[in-house]
């Protein structure tokens, strides 16, 4: 089956940074399906060859060592260009005439990727729907939509309704770039490809688990879109949720895109609602010095660029095993981890008097960087009497040499096949929406908590320290280490 990939928003920035690159890559690999092409459109005039040499100057940029020209020109003949405006229906029947043009009478499955500003999203498939080209009776026809997905329920809901005129929901997937994390995927396999993690799974032997999203950037140049959003917007609602489901879930009965959706927009309903007092408890807020001076931000924002939060989740696994979540710019490292920290043993043997209290027994799975897993345990002090110290089995992720690719490689070469178990379903979105809304409105309010201060290249404000130890608890504040 031959295919043909449509890119609305080809000038762009992501276009040119992340999803030419990935599809060069998949070629290079052997990986994109036979007969792909890729048609940019946008609104810059361009013909094929001048967007062709423009791709080839950013593909070498963003491929590095990886681009090699032979490669490149084969891949690149198969790359066109068609100008167009996504506000003007006129240009979506050029755009159906340039299709007919280079598909001929084959049978072809396309895709449509709308890497516009999120404004253009709804127009951009009504569009698609007017000049006839989400009708899918010669071949598959998939819409990708980027982040941001609204901006609350009511958008998300109204843009999920938009779009489901003209597209049904097995045609459209929503990207969230962390799906498409080698280490994101691994979570499932650690623990429904090995029997010894699963039983421990569970309230009876976990304390809590922490989900840590660090950066050390700060919002640099992306002020404007920043202040508007925030992190419980940009990083929370997506990102962290979606680690939070894979790790939270139930076994789906099978791997395919219904049952793990299905079983992980239950842990988004499962969370505990929160009500009056529980919005001032639940979290830390947190802005770093000097946020307020970024270019495009409003001078006494509100905006929070750190937050931690800690949720329940009501069902028979995780009931009193809180979560806690947090993610922040301008940390002190950049590390994306899920710290699974499991309870004392029940009778304490050792310890005590002159020997050190056991740490507890920790499972860090390491998104990124550093990729890989590390199980923490007490072993005996050589030579030492029963003195225990901390212990490490770690695991590399690319060791053997293979290095890993990039999240976009993935997640094209299955919206390619037609594999949504990667992308985020309706229901999920709107479910993120409900938990987050609520919080975002009452941090909001006269009734927030305060908005702490921290300064660039720490863990956040010194108030999130001290609101784990409240619960006797700590954060698992370590930097990877990059060999
Ligand atoms: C994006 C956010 O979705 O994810 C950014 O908008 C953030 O603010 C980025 O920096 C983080 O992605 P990654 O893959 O670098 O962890």
């Amino acid at each position: 089956m031959a295919h043909t990939m449509v890119i609305f928003g080809a000038s762009g920035d992501l276009t040119s940074r992340k999803l030419i690159p990935a599809l060069y890559r998949l070629f290079q690999r052997g990986r994109l399906p036979a007969d792909t092409r890729v048609v940019g459109f946008s609104r810059s005039d361009y013909s094929d060859e001048q967007w062709r040499e423009q791709l080839t100057a950013t593909t070498t940029k963003y491929v590095g060592k990886d681009f090699d020209a032979q490669s490149w020109k084969e891949f690149s003949k198969f790359i066109h260009y068609c100008s167009g405006d996504i506000q003007t229906p006129a240009d979506f029947e050029k755009l159906a005439h340039r299709l007919e043009q280079l598909e001929g009478d084959q049978t072809i499955d396309r895709v449509y990727y709308v890497a516009t500003m999120p404004q253009l999203y709804e127009m951009a498939a009504q569009h698609l729907g007017q000049a006839g080209l989400a009708d899918d009776s010669s071949g598959a026809r998939r819409i990708v939509i980027e982040k941001p997905f609204g901006t609350d329920l009511k958008t998300a809901r109204h843009l999920n309704q938009a779009i489901g005129k003209v597209f049904r929901e097995d045609q459209v997937y929503r990207i969230d770039h962390y799906l498409g994390k080698e280490t994101v995927q691994n979570i499932m396999v650690l623990r429904y490809g090995n029997s010894i993690f699963e039983p421990l799974w569970n309230r009876n032997y976990i304390d809590h688990v922490q989900i840590t999203v660090a950066e050390e950037v700060v919002v640099g140049r992306r002020g404007d879109y920043y202040d508007g959003s925030g992190v419980l917007r940009d990083m929370f609602q997506n990102h962290i949720f979606q680690l939070m489901m894979v790790t939270a879930m139930e076994p789906p009965v099978k791997f395919n895109s219904d049952s793990v959706r299905d079983e992980k927009v239950k842990v988004l309903k499962a969370v505990r609602p929160m009500k009056g007092a529980d919005f001032a408890d639940c979290g830390v807020r947190g802005q770093y010095e000097g946020y307020r001076k970024e270019v495009g931000v409003a001078p006494d924002s509100p905006t929070e660029t750190f937050a931690a939060l800690k949720l329940h989740i009501d069902n028979w696994r995780w009931q009193g095993v809180p979560f806690y979540l947090r993610s922040g710019k301008a940390l002190s490292c950049r590390t994306t981890q899920i710290v699974i920290e499991f309870k004392e043993p029940p009778h304490l043997l050792f310890g005590g008097g002159k020997h050190t209290a056991p740490q507890a027994n920790r499972l860090v799975i390491q998104i990124q960087p550093a990729e890989g897993i590390q199980i923490h345990f007490q072993s005996k002090v050589p030579d030492a009497d029963m003195s225990m110290r901390q212990s490490e089995l770690d695991f590399r992720f690319d060791s053997g040499g293979t290095s890993l690719p990039d999240s976009y490689q993935r997640l094209l070469q299955d919206v390619l096949m037609g594999d949504a178990s990667l992308f985020a379903r309706s229901d999920e979105v709107e479910s993120a929406w409900a938990i987050i809304d609520p919080i975002i409105a009452a941090w909001r309010s006269p009734a927030a908590p305060a908005m702490n201060s921290y300064p660039i290249e720490s863990w956040g404000p010194e108030a999130s320290t001290h609101w784990m130890q409240d619960s006797e608890r700590n954060w698992f504040d370590v930097c990877p280490v990059i060999s």
